[in-house]
């Protein structure tokens, strides 16, 4: 059984890691997306309110469980059986700090592997960051986050007029 963990903050989730998900479940049996909690971050979203949205997105793909974790990630991966980290590489500048997280965690637990995904070319400019800060400022959003998350990234900031 080959398990994933696909991990992040999601703060909140966009179509990008939605996409990078979906063509994960072609590839391994299982995949649990690890939602970080970083509450000390000041996220927009608290831990419950990112896991539920990932969840909510997520409904048709059956392989795909959602979980919280804190503290290291290989932790989690060994508490969770997985023994393989997915991370999206959307341009080269993803690409420094992302090498050395995966060596990092190599170095930490050396039976673990990093695959590195591209999203669809559509989604390589987007990101969490960025669409809260269009959001906040009365951008439309509605193409690059899912309905849900939609809804709720209005009910902070309101509905663009
Ligand atoms: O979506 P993000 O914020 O880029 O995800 C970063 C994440 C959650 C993958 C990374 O911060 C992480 O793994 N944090 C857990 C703590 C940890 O293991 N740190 C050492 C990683 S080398």
């Amino acid at each position: 059984m080959k398990i994933a963990v696909y991990p992040g903050s999601f703060d909140p989730m966009t179509n990008g890691h939605i996409d990078l998900i979906r063509r994960g479940t072609e590839l391994f049996d299982q995949i649990i997306v690890g939602v970080l909690e970083n509450e000390d971050k000041k996220p927009l979203f608290n831990t419950d309110e990112r896991v539920e949205m990932v969840r909510e997105a997520l409904l048709d793909l059956p392989s795909v469980r959602v979980q919280s974790f804190t503290g290291l990630l290989v932790n989690f991966m060994k508490s969770t059986h997985a023994n393989v980290v997915v991370r999206g590489l959307r341009a080269v500048s993803d690409f420094e700090y992302e090498f050395q997280m995966a060596l990092m965690n190599r170095e930490l637990s050396p039976t673990v592997e990093t695959i590195f995904m591209m999203p669809a070319v559509e989604y390589t400019y987007v990101s969490s960051r960025l669409v809260k800060e269009v959001c906040r400022l009365g951008g439309d959003v509605t193409r690059l986050v899912p309905q849900n998350v939609l809804v709720k990234l209005h009910e902070r900031f309101g509905a663009p007029a």
